[in-house]
């Protein structure tokens, strides 16, 4: 794929036709590569997406909209990463909107190689696509270099190739340690965050205090703004050591990061913004999911972000309007690591059987994923907050073998009514009884299967009912971790 040097940002608007200067603000001069606009039928097949077959499945994804999300649908790690990473080809940005890296999604290249990513988008092994880290996400300066350091020496340049932008703020050493001493303090009713600072960062943010990237650009007055949230963390927790001298370093610390950081930065609302103007194809990719969502999940076991529908619009400063297909990724069961209510929860032999089956351990923290059955009570409620277009059902694989598999289809609560909707009160949620469906298992291994026709019926009719429970078309499936490993629908 070419690639246009352009000169950032100003040029890169000229280049692409549009005559119109941008953000006098951002300073120009450093050189960020913007694709060239996506052809929305594409000329070939390439190898990210080999494993589209029948024709409708090649118009179907040509035909996404400008704007289209991947989002996830149930606790997070449903195979979000993986999705995108086939779908980056045809688009021309990939962005995130929200979160930090707390987020791991698993991606496989061409040759297999595995990449775990954080914070980088999952746009990042395929050269022509731009990836974007919006305002809404949080970003710990060190663990980005860590992470891009990490892909430069597996092969995958990453120089002018992401931005991040000035408004997103900045996540730092005290806010892991301040997640780490809030855990502490809740005892056994922790959250199990990935203590990777995220709910203390978007603390900072909401009280106002927090730093943005922007703020890296005037070193003058860093230290004193980062010393309000050092106090501001000292005299909270009494665990929380703090001296001038640490300040001090960070300070010096944060002053080279801000160097190597500044190629990077941009006014990325503009340049999000511009680029819909030029037609370019958008991929936005959601990191956690709706249930952890800080509103709509099962809080407060929930992580601090919007990662629904309404994040995209708030995390990267584009209009509603311009929002086209989300995709939502659904796992053909259940995982959610951390704490909080999970209503088809399966315990000992069962659980340990999907966790074994599926490798249900986490990509940032390493945790065992708790497992259970599809809740479809919660997957409608997902489906209705955020308007899915098509579903990417994912693991199918994971389930051959099984003799029957079970659905939950509706919840009773305690008095035994049904309930009407997923209840946001915990206390309701955590008592409620599931009623489940069973439907016949399938013995064959159908990892290796590509056509949707070829797969066991009992396969077929277990993605067909989803459908109609549901009542969103499943577009993609997918039977093994590799790019391949997908079937269209
Ligand atoms: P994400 O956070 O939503 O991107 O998901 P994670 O990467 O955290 O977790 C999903 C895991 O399942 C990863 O190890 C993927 O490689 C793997 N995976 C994704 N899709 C499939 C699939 O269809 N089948 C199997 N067996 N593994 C998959
Ligand atoms: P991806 O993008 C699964 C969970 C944590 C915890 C809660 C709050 O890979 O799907 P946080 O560190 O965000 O304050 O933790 O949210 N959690 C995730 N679970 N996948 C994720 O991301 C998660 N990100 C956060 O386990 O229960
Ligand atoms: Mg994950």
């Amino acid at each position: 794929m070419s690639l246009s040097t352009l000169s950032h940002p100003a040029a890169a608007a000229a280049a692409a036709g549009s005559g119109k200067s941008l953000s006098p603000a951002v300073p120009a001069g450093h050189s960020v590569r913007l694709p060239k606009t996506r052809p929305h039928v594409p000329a070939a097949v390439s190898a990210a997406t080999a494993a589209v077959h029948a024709d409708s499945a090649e118009d179907r994804v040509s035909a996404l909209s400008q704007v289209s999300g991947v989002l996830g649908s149930q606790w997070g790690d449903e195979g979000k990463g993986k999705l995108v990473d086939v779908l980056a080809p045809r688009f021309d940005i990939v962005a995130r909107c929200q979160g930090g890296a707390n987020a791991g999604h698993t991606i496989y290249n061409a040759e297999g190689k595995k990449f775990a990513l954080h914070l980088v988008p999952s746009g990042i092994l395929h050269e022509g696509t731009l990836c974007v880290v919006g305002n809404g996400a949080v970003i710990h300066v060190p663990g980005f270099f860590g992470e891009i350091d990490g892909l430069e020496s597996n092969g995958v340049r990453c120089d002018g190739r992401i931005l991040v932008s000035d408004r997103a703020h900045l996540l730092f050493d005290l806010h892991q340690v301040v997640d780490g001493l809030r855990e502490a303090e809740l005892e056994n009713s922790f959250i199990g965050t990935t203590k990777r600072g995220i709910g203390p960062c978007y603390s900072s943010k909401v009280t106002r205090n927090g730093l943005r990237v922007c703020d890296l650009r005037h070193m003058d007055t860093f230290g004193d703004k980062l010393d309000v949230l050092f106090k501001d963390a000292a005299s909270r927790f009494q665990g929380f050591e703090y001296s001038k001298s640490m300040l001090k370093e960070e300070v010096e610390r944060y002053k080279r990061f801000a160097e190597r950081l500044e190629p990077f930065i941009a006014d990325t609302v503009h340049v999000l913004n511009e680029s819909i103007q030029q037609k370019k194809k958008i991929l936005v990719e959601g990191g956690q999911a709706t249930m952890l969502d800080i509103d709509f999940g099962t809080y407060p076991f929930v992580t601090s972000s919007s990662p629904s529908a309404g994040g995209i619009c708030t995390g990267l400063g584009i209009a509603p309007r311009v929002v086209g297909d989300l995709i939502g990724v659904v796992k053909a069961y259940t995982s959610r690591v951390g704490s909080g209510p999970f209503p088809t929860e399966l315990f000992g032999e069962e659980g340990d059987r999907l966790r074994k089956a599926g490798m249900e351990f986490g990509t940032t923290t390493g945790r065992p994923r708790r497992c259970g059955w599809l809740d479809v009570v919660a997957l409608k409620y997902c489906c209705q907050i955020n308007g899915f277009s098509s579903l990417n059902l994912t693991k199918l694989d994971v389930l051959s073998g099984m003799s029957e598999i079970k659905v939950g289809v509706s919840y009773n609560q305690a008095d035994g009514q049904k309930l009407q909707s997923f209840p946001g009160d915990l206390d309701t949620l955590e008592q409620v009884q599931v009623n489940y469906e069973v439907l016949p298992g399938w013995q064959s291994d159908i990892s290796s299967i590509r056509s949707y026709n070829e797969l066991p019926q009992a396969a077929r009719r277990y993605v067909e009912r989803i459908e109609e429970l549901v009542g969103v078309p499943v577009h993609y499936i997918g039977v093994g971790p590799g790019r391949d490993a997908l079937i269209y629908k």
